[in-house]
C-alpha cells in the first residue's frame, strides 16, 4: 500500500514570477488590509516629489536661459529680502512633511501593534530556506499557507545571519535576526498564490531564498495544516520517509540528487563512495559521515564547495536522521 503524499511541499528555488504584476511599473497586486494606505503614502510622496522636481528643475532651466549673460543685457540688482516669500516656501513644505510623517507613522504603528487574536505561525529563516511551523514542530512546511480575511502573526527567528521577510503583495517586510524574535502581522484579503522573498543579502543562495504564499479559506487552510502531520509510519519504507523529509527540511534547496552541482554537492552518489575534503583528507561516506554532515556540516567540507550549510543540530531528530540516511543510501543504490 503505497501512501500517496498530497502534502509534500514544493521546495527549492521557485519559478519566478508567480504573479506577473511584480514586474509592473506601479505597485504590485494588493492583497492585504492596510496595503492601500501604504500605496497611498507612496503615491502621495511620489506625486509631491515629481511636482517639485519638475517645478524646481523647470524654473532653473528657465532662469538660466532668461538671465544668461549676453550683449545688450544689463542685469538688474537682486531684489531685497521678501518675508512673504520666505514664509510661503517654509510653511507649505512643513505642512506637507508633517502630513507625510503623520501618515507614515500611524501606518507604521498599526503594523507594529500585534492584534489580540490572530492565527499564529512560527518562522525559521536559515541559509537559504524558509520553514513555517503551524502550532507544532511536527507541522512544518517550506510553503506559507494562511487563512483569508483573518489576522496572522508571524514570530520569526534566524538560525544564522540576518534575513528579511518580504511579501510584496501584502506590503509586509521585516528583518529576521539571529538571537531574537521579530514579529510581523497582516490580514490577507484575497485568496490566491503570492511570493515571499528574502530581501536582505544573506550569501550565495540569497536570490533563491523565496517561498510560495497561499491564501485560502479557513476550511482549506485547516485541512492543509492537518495534513502536515505526517508520521514516519505513513511511509512504507524508511527511504520514502527520507525522500519526503529531504524536501520538507529544505535539503533540496542546496542539494540536487541528479548529479548536478548546486550550493552543496549532489547527493545521489554520496553514499559508499570516496569523499575528498577541503582540508585534503578523504573517507568513504558511511552512515556516521552522513549524520555528522547533517548535524555539523562544517566538520568535513567537501572539496570545491563553500562551508555554507546551516547545522541541523536540534532541527532533526534521530528517526528523521534515519530516514534521511536511508534515502541517501537508496539514491546510491545501496540497501
Ligand atoms: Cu536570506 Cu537573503
Amino acid at each position: 500500500m503505497m501512501m500517496q503524499s498530497p502534502n509534500i511541499p514544493s521546495s527549492g528555488p521557485i519559478d519566478l514570477p508567480l504573479d506577473g504584476s511584480v514586474h509592473s511599473l506601479w505597485m504590485p497586486v494588493n492583497a492585504a488590509q492596510g496595503a492601500a494606505d501604504i500605496d497611498f503614502a507612496f503615491y502621495f510622496i511620489l506625486a509631491i516629489c515629481t511636482f517639485f522636481f519638475v517645478l524646481i528643475v523647470g524654473l532653473g532651466i528657465l532662469f538660466v536661459v532668461k538671465y544668461r549673460k549676453r550683449p545688450g543685457y544689463v542685469p538688474k540688482p537682486s531684489p531685497h529680502h521678501s518675508l512673504k516669500l520666505e514664509i510661503t516656501w517654509s510653511v507649505i513644505p512643513i505642512i506637507l512633511c508633517v502630513f507625510m510623517f503623520w501618515f507614515g507613522f500611524t501606518s507604521y504603528m498599526h503594523g507594529r501593534t500585534m492584534p489580540a487574536k490572530a492565527e499564529q505561525i512560527s518562522v525559521v529563516a536559515a541559509k537559504w530556506r524558509w520553514e513555517f511551523q503551524y502550532g507544532s514542530p511536527n507541522r512544518v512546511s517550506p510553503e506559507l499557507h494562511v487563512p483569508v480575511n483573518e489576522p496572522v502573526v508571524m514570530t520569526m527567528r534566524s538560525l544564522d545571519v540576518i534575513h528579511s521577510f518580504f511579501i510584496p503583495a501584502f506590503r509586509t517586510k521585516l528583518d529576521v535576526v539571529p538571537g531574537r524574535y521579530s514579529k510581523v502581522w497582516f490580514t490577507p484579503t484575497k485568496e490566491g498564490e503570492y511570493q515571499l522573498f528574502c530581501t536582505e543579502y544573506c550569501g550565495t543562495g540569497h536570490s533563491g531564498m523565496a517561498a510560495r504564499v497561499i491564501v485560502q479559506s479557513r476550511e482549506d487552510y485547516e485541512a492543509w495544516v492537518a495534513g502536515l502531520d505526517v508520521k514516519d509510519s505513513d511511509f512504507p519504507t524508511a527511504w520514502q520517509w527520507g525522500e519526503y523529509l529531504f524536501t520538507k527540511k529544505g535539503c533540496a534547496v542546496c542539494h540536487h540528487v541528479d548529479g548536478t552541482k548546486l550550493v552543496g554537492p549532489p547527493l545521489n552518489l554520496a553514499f559508499g563512495n570516496e569523499r575528498k575534503f577541503a582540508d585534503g583528507t578523504s573517507l568513504v561516506a558511511d552512515e556516521n559521515y552522513i549524520r555528522e554532515s547533517i548535524l555539523v556540516p562544517g566538520a568535513k567540507v567537501v572539496e570545491g564547495y563553500p562551508n555554507a550549510m546551516t547545522p541541523y543540530q536540534g532541527l532533526v531528530n534521530d528517526s528523521e536522521l534515519d530516514g534521511l540516511i536511508a534515502y541517501i543510501k537508496h539514491l546510491a543504490g545501496k540497501p
